[in-house]
């Protein structure tokens, strides 16, 4: 399909930001955005990038009543020749098709998805930051627009991909973060959407957020909603615990998020001759083997929180110190091998690396 650029006149332009260490995540945005129309009856129409701006929706249409919505993460970096590569923008399209299908929406077709994106980043590539750790963060999303109030899939859809030049997703920077265990709310059933990115897991998850933040934590990782007893995800983290040479995950059982991070650390770790084991593990276990040292480290993997180090747990109000509270050698080196390949400075040798 082909996408209309239109012109972006100089009022529209944005004043960038000039310290990039102050970027943090997602709070500015570039200057144009892309989007694409569904309708029924018609199927996709009217690609285009055009200036970034606030959409006008009818008040009553589904996403704004029935959360018909989901959305992806990805990054775009400015590798040190001044080219810019995406990191497997292929497994972000097809797991929206599949967040889509949770959902009742229209598949957006995978060309689509990252022609768009290719194009938008393109236009927009100097506002890729370069400093380590910076990206620019890519945020496709798809709403349902329909004005109804019935409850039923929309007849109508924007699917739109929004850019934001960022820092750390955790204001501490690569720093251990503290993290509760949540006992009392859940985030996901068999047979839910725990596996679809779409919004309303991440509105429903704000409050237990909330009473960790209150309660000095960063995060909450959520355990099964069933018997609230196996490890899940950080909502935005998928976790690991290393046990020495051994890697430890929640398996993909249709409850947690199947992460482009997630399915990249397991290959980088059993490259570098860990033996990763997806399978399900109880908190009461993870907790004794803190204790005892057995566990000797734990991070969580995502596009925004990149790899991120475990320093410590709390579950039911029982403190527990990851290793030495500082960050892992495994946790270290995953984190510099993966930000090596994506920035061009290690060799992609699993060709993962987009080149635009
Ligand atoms: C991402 O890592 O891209 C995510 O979507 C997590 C987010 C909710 C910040």
């Amino acid at each position: 399909m082909e996408i209309r650029v239109l012109p972006l006149p100089a009022e529209a332009k944005k004043k960038k930001y000039t310290d990039e260490s102050q970027l943090g995540f997602g709070k500015i945005f570039t200057d144009r955005l892309f989007i694409a129309e569904w309708k029924t009856g018609q199927g996709w129409v009217d690609a285009r990038i055009e200036p970034y701006a606030p959409f006008q929706l009818d008040p009553a249409c589904t996403v704004l009543h029935y959360a018909q919505e989901i959305f992806e993460g990805l990054k775009a970096y400015r590798w040190k020749d001044g080219s810019v590569a995406l990191f497997r923008p292929e497994m972000n399209a097809r797991r929206f098709n599949h967040s889509a299908d949770r959902m009742c929406m229209p598949e957006v077709p995978e060309e689509l998805f990252l022609k768009g994106v290719a194009e938008l980043v393109k236009l927009e590539a100097d506002w890729i930051p370069t400093a380590p750790g910076t990206s620019l963060y890519i945020r496709p999303t798809l709403i349902a627009v329909d004005p109804y109030l019935g409850v039923k899939p929309a007849d109508h859809y924007y699917f739109y991909v929004i850019l934001s030049p960022v820092g750390a997703y955790y204001a501490g920077g690569f720093n251990p973060v503290k993290i509760m265990v949540e006992d009392k709310y859940v985030r996901a059933v068999p047979g839910g959407t725990g596996e679809a990115k779409t919004g309303g897991n991440y509105a429903s998850s704000l409050k237990s957020g909330m009473e960790a933040k209150q309660k000095g934590f960063d995060q909450v990782l959520w355990l099964d909603g069933m018997e609230r007893r196996y490890i899940e995800e950080v909502g935005a983290m998928n976790m690991f615990f290393a046990y020495g040479d051994k890697v430890v995950t929640a398996p993909l059982e249709g409850t947690i998020l199947n992460g482009v991070t997630r399915n990249s650390v397991i290959t980088l770790a059993a490259e570098l001759g860990f033996t990763v084991d997806e399978r399900k593990v109880d908190i009461d276990t993870i907790m004794a083997d803190i204790k005892s040292g057995k566990i000797t480290e734990a991070f969580g993997s995502g596009t925004a929180a990149v790899i991120t180090p475990v320093g410590a747990l709390c579950y039911k109000d029982e403190n527990v110190t990851l290793g030495n509270g500082g960050v892992g050698r495994l946790t270290q080196k995953l984190y510099d091998t993966l930000t090596g390949i994506q920035t061009g400075e290690l060799a992609d040798k699993f060709g993962w690396v987009r080149k635009l």
